[in-house]
């Protein structure tokens, strides 16, 4: 399976992807912003990179357009959003439909959206985690593939408690991309199809 990653900062999750010796071939690692740490990790291990800033773009879709025509260049089986942090139109998220994926930090469907550490802790959480999903039009809505729970602990902040998730999220979406190169999981009108004979 050939593979793009997309990012827009640290590029952890994707550093983790790349180093867990998954049966892919990563064909790019594309990111928003050119000033993204992730860039040069990619770079360490070989793989293409390009930037594609959403500035000078007048409108969402008009970005999104010409992102998907970057994607496709490199002809990718699945796109992985690793920390991608910007919003997709409905005609781009139906382009990858069963083909793209996203890592969330929050045990989905609670806390769509950011500061999703902080709002767990300040509605009292014992548990928190991660979501790995297929991407649908709806923001972190998509069907759910897996998920890590972590417990919350008194004197957790909001820092300490990302990174206990972060520590999850490190294994858990390298794990969920090598299910999907296997095809051991899909997307099958609209709900996440399971293989347990692969
Ligand atoms: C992660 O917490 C991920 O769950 C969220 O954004 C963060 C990205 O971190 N979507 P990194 O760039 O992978 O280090």
């Amino acid at each position: 399976k050939r593979i793009v990653i997309l990012i827009s900062g640290r590029g952890s999750n994707m550093q983790a992807i790349l180093e867990a010796k998954l049966p892919v071939e990563f064909a790019a690692v594309i990111s928003n912003k050119a000033e993204a740490d992730g860039l040069a990790i990619a770079q360490q291990h070989g793989i293409p990179t390009a930037v594609l800033s959403h500035k000078g773009f007048d409108s969402r879709e008009s970005f999104d357009t010409a992102l998907a025509a970057l994607i496709d260049t490199y002809q990718p089986d699945l796109v992985v959003l690793a920390g991608f942090m910007r919003i997709l139109s409905a005609g781009f998220v139906r382009h990858y439909e069963g083909r793209m994926i996203n890592i969330h930090p929050s045990l989905l469907p609670a806390f769509t959206g950011l500061n999703t550490h902080a709002r767990a802790l300040a509605e009292g959480c014992k548990l928190h985690g991660c979501t790995v999903h297929f991407v649908t039009p709806e923001l972190d809505h998509g069907p759910i593939i897996a998920q890590a729970a972590v417990p919350v602990f008194d004197d957790d902040t909001p820092e300490s408690l990302a990174g206990r998730v972060l520590v999850q999220e490190h294994l858990l979406y390298p794990a969920v991309v090598h299910w999907i190169a296997e095809g051991r999981v899909s997307l099958e009108n609209g709900l996440v199809r399971v293989r347990q004979d692969r």
